[in-house]
């Protein structure tokens, strides 16, 4: 099919889950072109860590993209650059749909003038809003309950459109809560602001913060604390390479929920921590938070059945321990530092981006 391995620009490759993508890919011989604002992303993942060729750009610049496709012949799209702060869309939706959803836009343009017709994207079980049945499968409705979802199911929507009407193929994938850094330490999270459960968690163990809140201990859940589904990031990132191999090969649209099939609650996670780091972590009980179901867990078969995807690091102990390990690296400033550091990185998060 290609005489050479093919080329992908990842958006937002600088990222989280995406700098872990680029490195499965990597490992599977892609050539790779990371295309990041930085907005969040680091620069070092990219240049440093990855040592992969890193444009630094918007999805809402129209010419650069143009400039991109021109300048390299891509053969498909893995796209993860969005925002993703669930409490943060809510209150500044335009951020969100000026992001996720015009910047997608530009970016399926560009595409389609290029004639470049494949695309990995990231969605998210946001999309699903509260569940009506657990573990959720991929037809299960679709009725999001805040703008961070509803922007990526628009995305959804218009990868639908753009199939009937100019051919793209996607493979869509929703994931739940990713988790875990990348076993060898090369890679992991640093979002700030911190919004995920493991991290925030970690960051209690290690001093950088001072107690971690559990929101709601009355659910009807067996220890009363809501119940997520945790998939480790290098998982997510194999299973990209699997479902791009997929759509060069079978040149046909899919969905695909990522996720572990087994739920842990917020206080077997805080359980789990003291046991890995051996750290006191100081807990805050608080009310109920609004819009948090009691229990989000997916249903993966799909993936694994269509896909041959086998998680590696299903178990919550082997997703902390990389965390812990990746966190006691990036956070080893003295504090006096870190706290330099973090507010050196702090950027206006409410910037709507028009
Ligand atoms: N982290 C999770 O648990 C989770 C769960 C479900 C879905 N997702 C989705 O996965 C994707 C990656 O999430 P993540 O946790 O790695 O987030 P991240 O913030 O670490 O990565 C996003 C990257 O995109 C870049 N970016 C954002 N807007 C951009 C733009 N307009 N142009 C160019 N670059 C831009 C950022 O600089 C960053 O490097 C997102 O689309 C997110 O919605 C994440």
């Amino acid at each position: 099919m290609f005489a050479t391995k093919p080329t992908i620009l990842v958006t937002g490759g600088a990222g989280y889950i995406g700098s872990h993508a680029v490195e499965s890919l990597q490992q599977a011989g892609y050539n790779v072109i990371v295309l990041d604002s930085l907005v969040t992303g680091h620069r070092d993942f990219v240049e440093q860590r990855l040592q992969a060729k890193l444009i630094v750009g918007d999805l809402n610049d129209s010419n650069l993209l143009a400039d991109i496709f021109n300048s390299y012949q891509i053969d498909a799209v893995m796209h993860f650059a969005a925002f993703a702060y669930v409490g943060e869309s809510v209150v500044n939706p335009a951020k969100y749909y000026w992001n996720n959803v015009t910047g997608t836009l530009n970016l399926l343009r560009a595409m389609t003038l290029a004639s470049v017709k494949k695309i990995v994207f990231s969605s998210t079980c946001a999309t699903y809003g509260v569940p009506s049945i657990v573990p959720i499968p991929e037809d299960h409705p679709q009725v999001p309950i805040n703008p961070y979802g509803t922007s990526k199911l628009v995305v959804e929507k218009m990868l639908a459109d753009f199939e009937v009407a100019y051919g793209l193929k996607s493979v869509i994938f929703r994931y739940f809560n990713a988790a875990g850094a990348h076993p060898n330490g090369l890679l992991g999270e640093d979002h700030y602001p911190e919004t995920h459960l493991i991290p925030l968690v970690l960051l209690t163990a290690l001093g950088v913060r001072e107690s971690i809140s559990v929101f709601g201990t009355d659910y009807s859940t067996p220890d009363g604390s809501c119940i997520r589904d945790y998939i480790h990031v290098s998982d997510l990132a194999d299973a990209h390479v699997l479902g791009l191999e997929y759509l060069l090969k079978q040149d046909r649209s899919e969905i695909f929920n990522l996720g572990n099939g087994n739920g842990f609650s917020v206080k077997e996670v805080i359980k789990v921590a003291r046991q890995v780091t051996g750290k006191t972590i100081t807990v805050v009980e608080c009310d109920r938070r609004p819009g948090d179901p009691p229990i989000l867990v997916g249903s993966s078969e799909k993936a694994r059945a269509l896909l041959g995807w086998q998680p590696q690091y299903s178990q919550l102990e082997t997703m902390i321990a990389h965390a812990w390990s990746w966190h006691q690296q990036r956070h080893s400033l003295p504090r006096s530092e870190q706290v330099t550091k973090l507010s050196l990185v702090s950027k206006p998060i409410y910037n709507t981006g028009t």
